[in-house]
């Protein structure tokens, strides 16, 4: 790679990024942490790739999905534990649905940086330092919590490590089981108001497991029954941590992030001549950038050729985010450009960013039905182009949290109020993915068949 090392995002400028005022203890900071071993290993990072190769030639599909912003507070085994489940219960109905392989990423063990839309927050009058994440300052409001704190990178850097050794033990130790997973969809389903939806495909579902019993494929003579593998990724915002992480694999001798398998540019900072896309150029992970409604046709391309000169299958995810009620004017050209030029990427719909509104007591929400709408317009589009909606990308929670409006138990904006705990953007709670991934399952089985979703 020509003129690339991994500080060499440091000759850039930049954007969204904090004012450490001790510089020194900063620089400490990195030369710890690029001491320390590496969270995921390489060798892992490529299998990734290699199934997201196969989901942007249409044969899989990619989940992606956990806390908008993770927090130290909150770091719990019961948290990790219950959104590793439920994205694993929505991994198998959309398996099903889809019958097609689903690539499990975790939005965890690292998601701890944020962009904001302004440097400052004011309330009452004063006004401090934005909160960007508890990698970097602190939720609370005051002058000292959110005073940037180099020390948060080690915190940072041992919480990724602790989520991320849960998550190994969780996919093989007996947790993520076919049989266990489908037991949990079973009892949604049963508790669920709207059961007769769901029932149909739970049964088949069930049928399906127990056919396979009876030809003898079981969890005690077949590992692909008990366990699985789950990927981790997070916003790549912060490049002092990301360049601390970026270590040479000496089996290939190229650079790998390896803070997480899987690494993305956020809509803010993926200007074409800034560090962040000067930092990605050079290491090997696959890759995602978020696109929002402003993308132009030459500008995607141009994006396209910086991260992926070489056309490389898998290397790629375009993780649109555009709102619901303007991805069916944007997009459309976008995904017919990127067709026409032949370039391979994984399509990824993020139907969260986009629909982001105020509820009237002032908290952030996002309802279920413009979510499902963002995705089904995802779908709706590539059908049309004749191009492959490959993914979904969710901010979503195992807890029963009460942030995103709608779903079968009409949380309504005066329920938010109840159980609103993000520290950034509304997450849909437990029930209102799995509510998501039977609707989904079934647009899902269409797209695939060619039919109308
Ligand atoms: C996010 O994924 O939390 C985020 C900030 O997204 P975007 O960059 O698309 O706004
Ligand atoms: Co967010």
């Amino acid at each position: 790679m020509k003129n690339w090392t991994p500080q060499s995002w440091r000759d850039f400028p930049i954007q969204q990024q904090p004012n450490y005022e001790n510089l020194e203890e900063l620089a400490s900071v990195e030369a710890q942490l690029k001491s320390f071993p590496p969270l995921v290993f390489a060798a892992e990072t490529r299998e990734l790739y290699k199934q997201l190769a196969n989901v942007s030639q249409g044969n899989g599909f990619l989940l992606q999905g956990g806390d908008c912003a993770e927090s130290f507070s909150e770091f719990s085994a019961p948290k990790i534990r219950d959104t590793f489940k439920t994205l694993l219960q929505m991994a198998v109905v959309l398996t099903f649905g889809g019958s097609c392989p689903v690539t499990k990423v975790a939005r965890m063990a690292g998601q701890y940086a944020k962009p904001r839309s302004a440097d400052l927050e004011t309330i009452d009058g004063v006004s401090y330092p934005s909160y960007r994440g508890d990698i970097v300052n602190s939720f609370e409001f005051s002058e000292s919590a959110r005073r940037p704190e180099p020390q948060r990178l080690l915190t940072a850097y041992h919480h990724s490590a602790a989520t991320l050794n849960l998550l190994r033990a969780f996919a093989q130790g007996g947790l993520a089981d076919l049989h266990q997973v489908h037991a949990w969809n079973m009892s949604f389903v049963q508790d669920n108001p709207l059961k007769e939806q769901y029932q149909d495909l739970a049964d088949r579902i069930e049928q399906a497991l127990r056919f396979m019993e009876v030809c003898g494929i079981t969890s005690e003579n077949s590992p692909s029954i008990k366990e699985t593998q789950v990927f981790t990724s997070h916003e790549a915002l912060l490049l002092n941590y990301e360049e601390t992480l970026t270590r040479c694999d000496h089996l290939t001798n190229d650079w790998y992030d390896c803070s997480a398998h899987f690494v993305w540019i956020g809509e803010r900072t993926r200007q074409l001549d800034h560090a962040h896309i000067e930092f990605f150029r050079g290491i090997k992970n696959p890759v995602g950038v978020k696109i929002g409604p402003g993308m132009q046709e030459d500008d995607l391309i141009r994006l396209i050729d910086a991260v992926n000169p070489n056309n490389d299958a898998g290397r790629l995810t375009l993780i649109t985010r555009m709102g619901a009620d303007v991805l069916g004017d944007k997009l459309p050209a976008l995904v017919r450009r990127v067709q026409q030029e032949g370039r391979q990427v994984v399509w990824s719909s993020d139907p969260m960013h986009g629909n982001t509104v105020k509820a009237g007591n002032g908290l952030k929400t996002r309802n279920f039905d413009s979510i499902l709408k963002e995705i089904r317009q995802f779908f709706a589009v590539h059908q049309a182009e004749g191009s492959y909606a490959g993914g979904i990308h969710l901010e979503m929670t195992g807890q029963h949290v009460t942030e995103c409006t709608g779903g079968a138990y009409g949380l309504s904006e005066s329920d938010l109020a109840q159980c609103y705990q993000t520290q950034c953007d509304p997450r849909l709670n437990a029930n209102q993915v799995l509510e998501m991934a039977f609707i989904l399952a079934d647009a899902l089985k269409s797209a695939r068949n060619g039919q109308n979703v």
